[in-house]
């Protein structure tokens, strides 16, 4: 692993993630095969939490496991604290200790249902070498910190709410004091006010332990509450990236309006305006897929489609705080 400084990010300082050109392919045909990531960059500040949003099957994901290491990388580099990590061993990853953290959609897949909650908590603990008595005391106040008894230690998963179980799973990511965590759709499996319990949550832990979270949702409405900037992929392409306001409310993206005219708002006049202006956008729905395999990703079901989108792919450009990759876009 090298070690060289990495370029300063907007706000001066140098990121605690740098993800540039990524490119993943599943699959067979190596360089023929279609990448799943496409070409992807981004950049997280220490104490920055950045949203990645996009539809089903854009490869979100892909990029979060690229970043742990559980998919192979076919192109780009991906730095962490200025190490280049890119095709980084298990090995190389162990040294990382446990300053790069992941929570998952899905509690089950991170909590052994055999084991109690403070054997599954100390776990990470115990591989750094730390006694059993102290992994399990911090086990206990790691459970208080995020609003559950420090008594669950010696229970089994199946005897909390998916709400609770998510919540062993964010002290599970946070016990060995994490700088980045990468939460994939932390609370898509959750009702509503669970959701929001969740993200308060995770937002106060972060204000408390100056965490930089890379956020993955295909909401862009649950993104954009933890995320300073938002990054909107497509078909594993960045369609546009900027702070989180700039991109919900004025999104300069085709596909980006469509996804903010998609994003389901409590108040039911707001989203019969929404669905009225996703109407008159003439967007067509997802399922209308482009095969030509060049040009813009989007031009099969954007409506302003004309044929230099059919046949070049537009770069992304800056246009007012955001970047946006489309022929037409304007401030
Ligand atoms: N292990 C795999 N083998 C082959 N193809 C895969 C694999 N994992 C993902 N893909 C494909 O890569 C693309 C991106 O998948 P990915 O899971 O990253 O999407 P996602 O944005 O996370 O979607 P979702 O919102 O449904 O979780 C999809 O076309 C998917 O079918
Ligand atoms: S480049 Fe063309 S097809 Fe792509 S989003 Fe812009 S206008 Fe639509
Ligand atoms: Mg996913």
């Amino acid at each position: 692993m090298s070690t060289i400084a990495a370029a300063p990010t907007p706000t001066g300082t140098a990121p605690v993630l740098e993800v540039t050109d990524l490119v993943v392919r599943y699959g067979r045909g190596g360089r023929n095969a279609p990448a799943a990531v496409d070409r992807v960059s981004l950049r997280i500040a220490p104490g920055e939490t950045v949203g990645l949003v996009g539809e089903s099957g854009s490869g979100k994901t892909t990029i979060g496991k690229a970043i742990l290491g559980l998919t192979r990388v076919a192109g780009g580099s991906i730095r962490y604290g200025g190490r280049d990590i890119t095709h980084a061993g298990p090995r190389e990853r162990r040294s990382l200790g446990g300053e790069l953290r992941a929570i998952f959609q899905d509690p089950f897949s991170s909590l052994n249902p055999r084991r109690t909650i403070g054997a599954s908590l100390a776990e990470p603990l115990r591989i750094q070498g730390i006694p059993a008595g102290e992994a399990l005391q911090r086990a206990r106040d790691m459970l208080e910190s995020v609003g559950l008894p420090a008594e669950a230690v010696s229970r089994y998963p199946r005897q909390f709410s998916g709400g609770q179980r998510q919540r062993i799973a964010v002290a599970r990511a946070l016990i060995t004091q994490p700088e980045l965590v990468i939460c994939d759709e932390p609370v898509s499996s959750l009702d509503l006010s669970t959701q929001a319990q969740v993200l308060n949550l995770l937002a106060d832990l972060r204000a408390d332990r100056g965490l930089s979270y890379l956020f993955i949702a295909h909401d862009i409405a649950v993104v954009s509450f933890l995320a300073q900037r938002v990054v909107v992929l497509y078909r594993g392409q960045v369609m546009e990236s900027g702070p989180s306001r700039e991109v919900t409310e004025n999104p300069r993206h085709p596909f980006t309006q469509a996804l903010t005219a998609a994003s389901p708002v409590p108040r039911p006049a707001e989203q019969a305006e929404r669905r009225a202006r996703r109407e008159a956008s003439g967007v067509k729905p997802a399922g209308i897929v482009d095969t030509a395999g060049v040009g813009c990703p989007f031009a099969n079901r954007c409506p302003l489609a004309t044929e230099l989108c059919r046949t070049e792919r537009p770069a992304l450009r800056a246009l007012g705080g955001a970047e946006v990759a489309c022929h037409y876009a304007t401030e």
